[in-house]
């Protein structure tokens, strides 16, 4: 027999125990699906939750071809540069209440193909790159346009449409596959990706004409491209390498960058392009584009005054020239502000590829969506994983991962996860095509066909449901602009018919992040120092019933680079359960 079978029968084996072994556990303590919408008209490659509104803005590439979604008004592109169709009249981006799947088209005028991008200080989410017209134009969305129901006729993507080169706003090179990090000064910086020459530039640049800055760590974390596709055209050229594309990227509290790729990884100091240090290369495969890993950086802690961070890399793929090798179960954490960091390795419970990373509420942490063999790219992955996984940080070395309740639909390459604004997280797009492909073309071989994905999904996770008290609600807070280092009040209803006495409350504050292959740019979380304690107010819910309504005064952090200015949803968390709606609160310097 073939041995890519062999591998095939042991990944579906493997698929099969996990799921058998789910069917005698109750399905509420592991979490619960529901279908935010069955027909999206697009699929999202990247998707990012707005500001106040709790919207989701979902962005594909223009480059697709028809997609499934018109505008009402029957507006279409007509361009001269689209190199698919050049009058097209499907949608390409849209925003979306999540509750209600009620949707709007966006339009979007180039390409923004695997691209990146972050909300800002104020608030407007500031899209970078894209492919072939819009490789170095950057986009932006106006926090006005986030309403589902537009205010003014057309809000959408404003495009900066550069024909000058010099024009502050224009790219250096071209950003595909790049990583975006919100700087303390409410730039971004953007590194590396595609055709981007191993550099790293700032968005918008600190001056007229600087020039991108080439980055050594970069090109000595290329694999090289070594298919050929002249010599064998039914092999992938990203089969062996560059495993450096999307790499992952961290705002440390002390001002510099922690940038990972492949396998390596340094402190950068990126107001003087200087490498700081560089880490122990993580033990195991290769984990960025077109591996597949994931990464992000544990919550930020106030009892040490959030100066150190861990940063977790989970999975990816084993062989990036066989779809159906057994990608890696590994993880490697490490606390990359300690001066001896090393790895420390743990394995998750199921090999992943193209997984996503989750900050909770709760401090634990969602890996979800993606495939357990193969590699990133068109029709590079096959087994695809339905059940999330949790990840509690907390607890002891080797019982930190639980196996949580399935989802009904394979969110495979070009899918994406945003945790939403009642705790839950919302998972959308999967497109292992081109174009919007829904039925097998024939030359496929059926095993690596996933149809294009148009259905949206939101995954509740257990927290602490079964702990006393259930969810507690935010009531309100004394402001929602709030300066770094000053004091935030809160007030809650928690359900308890009298004082805490053995509750735990802990607050938290999660960034909005810009979810794209299996990394979410800009994810951070913060922890909250509660000043004094907890008051209470005995009262009444609507229904009559008592309720104390409780208010803690909670301490800002006073580093831009641990906050760096922009929204963040404020959650209060009592015994493990999160707010049932967090609040947007403003940070400014
Ligand atoms: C999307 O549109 C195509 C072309 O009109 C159609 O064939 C297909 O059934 C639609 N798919 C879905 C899921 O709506
Ligand atoms: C698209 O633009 C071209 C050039 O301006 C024009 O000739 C053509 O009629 C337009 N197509 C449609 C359908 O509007
Ligand atoms: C940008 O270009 C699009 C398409 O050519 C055009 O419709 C739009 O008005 C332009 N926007 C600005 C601000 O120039
Ligand atoms: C491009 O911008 C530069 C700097 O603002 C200006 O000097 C130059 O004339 C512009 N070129 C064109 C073609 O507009
Ligand atoms: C690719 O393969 C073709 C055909 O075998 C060969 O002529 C060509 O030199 C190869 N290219 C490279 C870069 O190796
Ligand atoms: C960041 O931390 C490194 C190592 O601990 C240190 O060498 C460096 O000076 C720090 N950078 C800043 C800007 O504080
Ligand atoms: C990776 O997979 C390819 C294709 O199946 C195979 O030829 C190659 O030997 C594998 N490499 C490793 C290191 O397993
Ligand atoms: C880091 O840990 C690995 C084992 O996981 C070990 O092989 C390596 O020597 C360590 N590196 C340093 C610099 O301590």
């Amino acid at each position: 027999m073939d041995s890519r079978w062999s591998s095939l029968v042991l990944v579906t084996l493997v698929l099969a125990t996990l799921q058998s072994g789910l069917s005698g556990v109750e399905a509420a303590s592991l979490g619960t699906w529901r279908v935010v919408k069955q027909n999206a008209g697009i699929s999202s490659m990247h998707t990012a939750v707005t500001p106040n509104v709790g919207s989701v803005v979902m962005l594909d590439h223009t480059n697709s071809g028809p997609t499934n979604l018109t505008f009402p008004d029957g507006r279409c592109r007509n361009t001269t540069y689209d190199k698919i169709l050049k009058y097209d009249c499907g949608a390409h981006s849209s925003v979306m209440d999540p509750d209600s799947g009620v949707l709007r088209p966006l339009m979007v005028w180039t390409d923004t193909w695997c691209s990146s991008g972050q909300f800002v200080a104020d608030g407007s989410l500031q899209q970078t790159g894209g492919d072939v017209e819009g490789a170095k134009l950057t986009r932006s969305l106006s926090p006005d346009c986030y309403a589902v129901e537009p205010t003014t006729k057309y809000c959408d993507w404003q495009q900066n449409n550069v024909t000058n080169t010099s024009t502050p706003l224009y790219l250096k090179w071209q950003r595909w596959y790049s990583t975006n990090v919100l700087l303390p000064d409410g730039r971004q910086i953007i590194f590396g990706g595609k055709n981007s020459k191993d550099t790293n530039e700032f968005s918008p640049p600190l001056a007229k004409n600087q020039p991108a800055r080439t980055m050594a760590f970069l090109t000595m974390t290329t694999d090289s491209l070594t298919c050929n596709t002249t010599a064998n055209p039914s092999c992938s050229v990203n089969a062996n390498g560059p495993n450096n594309w999307y790499p992952y990227a961290f705002l440390l509290p002390n001002d510099t960058i922690f940038l990972f790729a492949n396998r390596d990884a340094i402190m950068y100091d990126y107001k003087k392009d200087v490498v700081l240090r560089k880490y122990p290369q993580i033990p195991g495969n290769a984990r960025n584009y077109p591996s597949g890993g994931s990464s992000a950086m544990l919550p930020l802690r106030w009892e040490d005054d959030y100066q150190s961070a861990d940063v977790m890399v989970c999975g990816g793929a084993t062989n990036t020239s066989n779809v159906y090798a057994l990608g890696s179960a590994s993880c490697g954490r490490m606390k990359v502000t300690d001066p001896a960091a090393n790895w420390t390795m743990e394995d998750m419970p199921i090999p992943r590829i193209m997984g996503e990373l989750v900050l909770l509420p709760d401090l634990t942490m969602l890996i979800i969506n993606g495939a357990m063999a193969g590699y990133q790219g068109f029709r590079g992955a096959t087994a695809p994983i339905l059940t999330p996984v949790l990840y509690s940080p907390d607890m002891a070395l080797g019982t930190r991962f639980t196996v949580l309740s399935p989802a009904i639909t394979p969110r495979v390459y070009h899918s994406t996860a945003n945790l939403l604004t009642d705790g839950s997280v919302l998972v959308a797009g999967s497109n292992s095509n081109q174009y919007y492909t829904f039925t097998k073309p024939s030359n496929v071989v059926s095993k690596v066909f996933f149809p294009t994905q148009l259905s949206i999904e939101a995954f509740l996770p257990p927290y602490a449901l079964a702990a006393a008290g259930g969810r507690p609600t935010i009531t309100s807070v004394d402001r929602t602009v709030v300066q770094l280092g000053q004091i935030l009040q809160v007030f809650f209803a928690d359900f308890a018919a009298g004082p805490a006495t053995d509750d735990t409350f802990i607050f938290t504050m999660n960034s909005s992040p810009w979810s794209t292959h299996s990394f979410s740019h800009g994810q951070r979380m913060v922890t909250l120092k509660v000043i004094g304690d907890i008051a209470f107010q005995p009262g009444s819910d609507a229904n009559g019933n008592p309720q104390y309504t409780r208010q803690a005064s909670l301490a800002i952090p006073k580093y831009a680079s641990v906050l760096p200015p922009s929204y963040y949803m404020l959650w209060v968390v009592k015994n493990g359960n999160p707010s049932i709606k967090c609040t947007w609160i403003r940070i400014t310097k």
